[in-house]
């Protein structure tokens, strides 16, 4: 193919590339590919393309390298860092997969799934639950965002205590490179000791070194026994002894382990339908629950006993135990409900940060006294993944104060819980990932000596910075 230097000529020759039905160049048709799920970034591009195949994309990618310009790849455009939205120059093309979103191949013997990174999480949970198997990955957005960008973005969620993070779900990755070359790494196999583990550069890579076109996903055996319980504590330090007990004594078949604090409930109880679960309030509660593929497991009955010796120590002191399905997906709406709820509560500065399991209840205690001390009648929310060391800290602005003075403060308030964060031997990032709105962040606590490796890492892969530009580095 000849490379044109004119604009509109490439732009032509990218359209050619994915077919008449295939793109979107009426800018008034853009808006869902341009702004990110916060509404917090807004970006503009000449053109969304939506190849249906790995070829497509190559031929994309290989044209764009030619004539540098950035493409920006999205999946179901669900981040929350702006890592998935063009910046404002106008110039980057979106390479959306939402397209490519066949299952190529379920092996129920090897629980393995193969995949085109475009399809939706939930339906890769169905497709697998179809034959009796199961794709862990869980989280809120699951209706919407695609394997791809889970991948890219290594997302987390509910059910990481068990499972791990997304890159822990991946066989195999096929890839395009920046070059336009295609990695085919769509090997399914558990083990593979060749040298370097390429297809880790690209988990968590956030697209800034190609573009995930297929996978090759570990399913494991359909859990459908479960039991469900919401706890209630006194203390934080007795969150994470409940979890370290539950661990012990359930044979680890604990797959989530959620907090909550009380400004969380009173919170859905004032905004949502949803009522409180105990006839009196607390200050902090954990959604448990165990599972297991075993349908003579009781784990009901082992719950129960565990909760029990909990209350004899002082660390529990209060639980409901679901007793049907319905009251256990009641327990999960609230845990479910809380992010989009707080999201309609006003400004707020938001934390995804990780800190060893053991120190959360200090990070919370540290980083709360800091709020109130710093910004008086601020309101303050702590929830999230405890079981994965991973709390959502919130902090609101004072509801009657002033917004503009309040976001004023918000480099310093940063800063302070991010460094309580890093003394703990936390991260600021935990499953949220860096996009744009975490580099300053990425830039003063990662080491010197990482950074280095990954700019070069970044040099070599991707040396005219056309994938994803600007995002994480
Ligand atoms: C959650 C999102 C904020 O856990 O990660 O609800
Ligand atoms: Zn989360």
């Amino acid at each position: 193919m000849i490379i044109s230097s004119n604009p509109i000529e490439i732009i032509n020759q990218l359209k050619a590339i994915v077919g008449v039905q295939n793109y979107i160049e009426d800018t008034s048709q853009m808006d869902s590919y341009l702004k990110d799920a916060r509404g917090l970034f807004q970006g503009l591009s000449p053109l969304i393309l939506k190849p249906l195949n790995s070829e497509m994309v190559s031929a994309i990618v290989t044209l764009c390298n030619e004539a540098c310009i950035g493409i920006v790849p999205q999946g179901g455009n669900t981040g929350l860092v702006g890592g998935s939205v063009p910046g404002k120059s106008g110039l980057e093309v979106v390479v959306s997969l939402e397209r490519m979103n066949k299952i190529i191949d379920i092996d129920p013997i090897n629980y393995t799934m193969t995949l085109e990174a475009g399809c939706i999480l939930s339906e890769v949970q169905t497709a697998a639950r179809d034959v009796g198997r199961m794709f862990p990955l869980s989280l809120a957005a699951e209706g919407s965002c695609q394997i791809g960008g889970n991948l890219s973005t290594n997302a987390g969620g509910m059910a990481v205590l068990r499972y791990g993070n997304a890159k822990e779900l991946v066989l195999g990755l096929e890839v395009v490179l920046p070059d336009g070359s295609i990695m085919s790494g769509l090997r399914r196999l558990r083990k593979d000791n060749t040298g370097y583990d390429l297809k880790q550069l690209f988990l968590g890579a956030e697209g800034t070194l190609g573009i995930i076109t297929k996978a090759v996903l570990k399913l494991f055996p359909l859990s459908t026994n479960k039991a469900t319980s919401l706890v209630a504590m006194s203390d934080l330090g007795s969150t994470t002894k409940l979890l370290a007990k539950l661990r012990e004594f359930s044979g680890d078949n604990i797959t989530a382990f959620e907090y909550m604090d009380r400004a969380c409930i009173d919170t859905l109880i004032e905004k949502t339908d949803l009522e409180d679960v105990f006839s009196q309030k607390y200050q902090h509660y954990a959604l448990v629950e165990l599972s297991s593929s075993r349908q003579d497991a009781n784990l009901q009955s082992l719950l129960e006993s565990v909760l029990e010796a909990a209350f004899v120590d002082g660390i529990a002191i209060d639980a409901v135990i679901a007793t049907s399905e319905t009251q256990a997906a009641q327990l999960w709406r609230l845990r479910e409900t809380l992010t989009e709820v707080l999201r309609s509560l006003g400004a707020f500065i938001a934390f995804d940060v990780s800190i060893p399991v053991s120190l959360v209840p200090e990070f919370i205690t540290k980083a709360t006294k800091f709020c109130n001390e710093f910004c008086e009648l601020g309101r303050v929310f702590a929830f999230g993944h405890i079981g994965d060391g991973n709390i959502h800290y919130y902090l609101f602005e004072p509801e009657d104060g002033d917004t503009d003075n309040f976001l004023a403060k918000k480099s310093e308030i940063k800063t302070n819980i991010n460094d309580i964060t890093a003394k703990l031997d936390g991260s600021f990032s935990a499953e949220h990932g860096v996009g744009l709105v975490k580099k300053q962040e990425l830039k003063y606590y990662k080491s010197h000596v990482e950074i280095k490796l990954m700019r070069e890492i970044k040099k070599t892969v991707d040396p005219n910075n056309i994938m994803n530009p600007g995002k994480v580095l």
